[in-house]
């Protein structure tokens, strides 16, 4: 079968190459690749900044943000031949540790977890692949186009979850939420807002482009302006923050209402060092019983919120998410950012 391979490590390294078919195992499903989703993780990984390839081996087989078809089944279990399916990213650590022994291996606290197509396991990527019935989602039938989103979707349901949480330390009734970045991290953030029933407003730095369309056919208001002032202004209860750069993490930080709660989910670069007023920083959030929680990947719980999440949301706005589709052998095309990109797939099933 074809796979997109990478040696971690390695910048250039990206192929599209025959690798042998997978033979599932006892509990596993065998599937057939229809997509896979490309984020800043996998160029990340493609410049050789990031990743791990499975113990023994040069090659990773990239790509977490699956979708497929199920091909074959354990018998008298959940998934049946033609389901549409997703594949779990994080396994949790061998050990485990009390996180991964409870199955909340997204929380993973040695880290010795393992993820498809990030670190010692083989992704998503390839033409056909196998997954433990228990690490297998099932979509919606009429996700078949659209589904490919539900990898992030997962990451934000995580994410709103978490400021669920944080917020039900005291009286809890948000009202506003700002999201920083309208990629498809922060455009999913705000379609989980919207949801929520939330007066969602998302900031980001274009002014053109599909992406305030997006924001407006959710029902939620586009900003490109400078995020301190924005949030001065709209002072929300709940910012999620998706750029992960730093001068917009130190503004949000700084404008949400009393009692407001920052989740951070961009992975942000190294090496850019920030003059920051930290006693104020800290002052406001003492003041203000703030908080500031980094949040990452997703166990099973978020992936059946994610999965009901995306099967109400709107499909033609969901479609107009993914902005270019890539067939695996032109692979390398989808990891060059195109100016009105949103979200890029590779298709795997020979549709282009
Ligand atoms: C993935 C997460 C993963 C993280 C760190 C992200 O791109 O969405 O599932 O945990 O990278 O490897």
């Amino acid at each position: 079968m074809r796979a997109l391979t990478v040696i971690p490590g390695h910048g250039g390294s990206l192929a599209v190459s025959e690798v042998p078919d997978p033979e599932p195992g006892e509990h596993e499903l065998l599937v057939e690749g229809l997509a896979l989703g490309v984020c800043g993780t996998d160029k990340e990984i493609a410049r050789g900044e990031y990743g791990w390839a499975p113990p023994g081996r040069d090659r990773l087989v990239l790509g977490h943000e699956s979708l497929g078809r199920v091909r074959r089944a354990p018998r008298g279990g959940d998934f049946a031949e033609g389901d549409l399916v997703v594949g779990v990213v994080r396994r949790p650590d061998p050990e485990p540790c009390g996180a991964c022994a409870r199955g909340q291996f997204d929380m993973c606290r040695n880290g010795r977890y393992t993820e498809r197509g990030i670190k010692e396991l083989d992704g998503y990527g390839s033409t056909l692949w196998t997954v433990e019935a228990d690490y297998a989602v099932r979509l919606d039938p009429g996700l078949h186009e659209t589904g490919v989103l539900m990898e992030p979707t997962t990451v934000v349901a995580k994410a709103w979850d978490e400021v669920q949480r944080v917020g039900e330390r005291a009286w809890f009734e948000p009202r506003r939420a700002l999201v920083t970045g309208a990629g498809p991290i922060g455009l999913l953030a705000a379609l989980l807002g919207v949801q929520r029933g939330l007066d969602v407003h998302v900031l980001d730095r274009v002014e053109d482009g599909p992406k305030p369309g997006l924001v407006s056919r959710l029902g939620a208001t586009y900003h490109a302006e400078d995020a301190a002032a924005v949030t001065e202004r709209l002072r929300p209860d709940v910012v999620i923050e998706a750029t992960g750069a730093g001068p917009v993490v130190f503004d949000v930080i700084s404008g949400t209402a009393p009692y407001g709660i920052v989740c951070l989910t961009g992975v942000s670069a190294t090496g850019r060092p920030l003059r920051v007023d930290a006693g104020s920083v800290n002052r406001d959030l003492v003041l203000d019983n703030g908080v500031v929680l980094g949040s990452v990947n997703a166990n099973l719980r978020h992936y059946r919120a994610a999965a009901d999440a995306l099967a109400k949301a709107d499909r033609s706005w969901l479609e107009a998410l993914i902005t270019r589709r890539v067939p695996l052998e032109r692979a390398k095309e989808a990891f060059d950012g195109g100016e009105d990109d949103v979200k890029v797939v590779l298709t795997l099933d020979g549709e282009g």
